[in-house]
C-alpha cells in the first residue's frame, strides 16, 4: 500500500488539516445534513463535511439561515456523524446562540458536541465574538472562524454582494483573520471576498483557509451540497461550479415512475410477491 493510499484513509483531524496546509495539499470541503448524504460524501473521500446552517435554506426552505436553532443544528449534525468515518465533521452554531454571552456560547458549544458527536463547530464573526470563541477553545472544542460574507448577518449587510471590497473592510477582516489564528481557530472560512484578498490571508496565515466564492489562492473550498449538485436550480452565483444536473435527473425519475404506475407498468411480475 503506498503512503498516499494509506493517507487517504486516514481519519481526518484538525492536526491533520494542519499537516495538509503545511504540504500544500488541497482541502475539500462540502455540506451535508443527512446520513445517507454524508455517508456517499465521506466514501467519496471528502476531507471535511460541514453541517452547515444553510440546512435553514435548502432542507426547511426559509430565504435565512437565522432561523436555524440549536436543537434543528444537533438534529442534523447527529444525523451526519452516523454517515461519516474519514471526514472531519464540523457543525456550525446557529444564529443566537452564541452572541449573546460567552457562557451561552460555550454551553450551546457543548450541546452540539454532546450530543451530536460533531468534532468542531464553526462560528461567525470577528473581534465582536472573541470572548465567545476563546471560552469555547478553551473547553477543548475546536473552532472554524468565518469571515466575509457571514449570512448570519445579512440583515446588517442587506446583501448577499462581494465583501470587503473597501480598503477599511479588508483592513478589518485581515486582523480579525489574524485574531482567529492567534487565539487558537483550527481554519477559517473566508465567504465571497476578493480574490486577491482572500490569498493575501491564506498566505499570511498557518491555519487552512477555506474558500467559498473566494478563487483559487486559498487552501482549499467548501460548496453547499444541493449547489453543486444541481438540485438548486434558482441559484446560480459566479463562483458555483455545477457537478452535476440532480434536479433534471429526479424529475425525469419521478415522472417515469408516475406513468409507469398509471400505466399498471409498475409493478411488474417480478416486483411481487
Ligand atoms: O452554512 C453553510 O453552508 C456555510 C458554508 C456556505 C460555508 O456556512
Amino acid at each position: 500500500m503506498s503512503t498516499n493510499t494509506t493517507d487517504n484513509q486516514r481519519k481526518v483531524t484538525t492536526l491533520r488539516l494542519a499537516e495538509m496546509k503545511a504540504r500544500n495539499e488541497k482541502i475539500a470541503m462540502l455540506t451535508a445534513y443527512d446520513y445517507s448524504m454524508a455517508k456517499l460524501i465521506d466514501e467519496a473521500g471528502m476531507d471535511v463535511i460541514l453541517v452547515g446552517d444553510s440546512a435553514s435554506n435548502v432542507m426547511a426552505g426559509n430565504t435565512t439561515t437565522l432561523p436555524m436553532t440549536l436543537d434543528q443544528m444537533i438534529y442534523h449534525a447527529k444525523s451526519v456523524v452516523k454517515g461519516v468515518k474519514r471526514a472531519l465533521v464540523v457543525a456550525d452554531m446557529p444564529f443566537g446562540t452564541y452572541q449573546g454571552n460567552s457562557i451561552e456560547a460555550l454551553s450551546s458549544a457543548i450541546r452540539i458536541m454532546k450530543e451530536s458527536h460533531a468534532e468542531a463547530v464553526k462560528m461567525e464573526g470577528g473581534a465582536e465574538i472573541r470572548e465567545s470563541i476563546e471560552r469555547i477553545l478553551c473547553a477543548g472544542i475546536p473552532v472554524m472562524g468565518h469571515l466575509g460574507l457571514t449570512p448570519q448577518s445579512i440583515n446588517k449587510f442587506g446583501t448577499y454582494a462581494v465583501r470587503a471590497k473597501e480598503e477599511t473592510e479588508a483592513q478589518r477582516l485581515i486582523e480579525d483573520a489574524k485574531m482567529l489564528e492567534e487565539i487558537g481557530c483550527f481554519a477559517l472560512v473566508l465567504e465571497k471576498v476578493p480574490a486577491e484578498l482572500a490569498r493575501r490571508v491564506a498566505e499570511s496565515l498557518t491555519i487552512p483557509v477555506i474558500g467559498i466564492g473566494a478563487g483559487s489562492g486559498v487552501d482549499g473550498q467548501v460548496l453547499v451540497m444541493h449547489d453543486m449538485l444541481g438540485l438548486n436550480k434558482g441559484f446560480s452565483p459566479k463562483f458555483l461550479r455545477r457537478y452535476a444536473d440532480l434536479a433534471t435527473i429526479i424529475d425525469s425519475a419521478l415522472k417515469n415512475y408516475i406513468q409507469d404506475v398509471k400505466d399498471v407498468d409498475f409493478p411488474n411480475e417480478n416486483e411481487q410477491y
